[in-house]
């Protein structure tokens, strides 16, 4: 994997700066009659994202919200109301808005059966999005990355979600035994293009070992998260860079 550094003074420019790149992008999509299609992870980084797209008019306005379409990296299995879910905190901080139509949106249903919703899910990824090597294509899969290395739901002890030939699967938090569904490895290295957003000095440690490959870094699902270029954008701010 090719990391390519973004550095912003601060977790809100870092933030900004992928919703300008989400702007431009759908902008672009928007000018060819196609739908951007972007897969957004959860947890507490995107909320900066959603919240700027949401509340500063040049993107609440600017955007082309009926050219993009929303899908999930993963979910946790819950209840979309339930304060864990990664779909429940993308409503609040941006599509209770509803400028983005509801049919723009395709949640992973965290709340049925886990086994059930990776396969339901698989086939609203093979009828929405174009494919390659049967494996679905996003224009944007949007990361977080947590400090054992994980991105979307691919913890280091799943490491065979990596590379399972299913475009989607189950998985399960391996300290709080939660369920999850995730989009696996080969579909995220399908993209056009991926960007981890990281921000934070908790954050410092994994991502030094992961752009500098210190020892271990093998061990870590976040080294294998690369679009079909082979990059991974990562847009980090001062405090997650110390280590650079
Ligand atoms: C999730 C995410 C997960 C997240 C990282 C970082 O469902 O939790 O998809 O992969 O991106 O854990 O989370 P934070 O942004 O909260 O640090």
């Amino acid at each position: 994997m090719i990391p390519v550094i973004h550095k912003f003074p601060t977790s809100e420019s870092a933030a900004a700066a992928v919703a300008e790149l989400i702007l431009e992008n759908a902008v672009s999509k928007k000018n060819a009659n196609k739908y951007y299609n972007i897969a957004v992870s959860g947890g507490k980084t995107p909320k900066y994202l959603f919240s700027i797209l949401a509340e500063i008019p040049e993107f609440r306005v600017e955007i082309p919200w009926e050219n993009i379409r929303f899908f999930w990296v993963d979910e946790r299995c819950v209840e979309p109301t339930n304060e864990e879910s990664n779909y429940g905190m993308t409503y609040d901080a941006l599509l209770q808005y509803a400028f983005i139509p509801a049919q723009n949106v395709f949640r992973m249903k965290g709340e049925d059966i886990p086994e059930n919703e990776a396969e339901r899910y698989r086939g609203v990824l093979l009828k929405e999005l174009p494919a390659k090597n049967g494996m679905p294509i996003f224009d944007l899969v949007l990361l977080g990355i947590g400090e054992d290395g994980h991105a979307a739901s691919i913890f280091p002890d799943q490491m065979r979600l990596l590379d399972t030939e299913n475009s989607v699967e189950t998985a399960v938090h391996p300290t709080s035994g939660q369920r999850r569904i995730t989009l696996t490895g080969n579909t995220i290295h399908e993209a056009e293009k991926v960007v981890f957003l990281i921000t934070g000095g908790s954050k410092a440690e994994i991502i030094s070992e992961i752009i500098h490959q210190k020892d271990g870094f093998e061990a870590y699902p976040a080294s294998y998260m690369y679009d079909a270029k082979g990059q991974a954008h990562f847009f980090i701010d001062e405090a997650s860079a110390v280590f650079l």
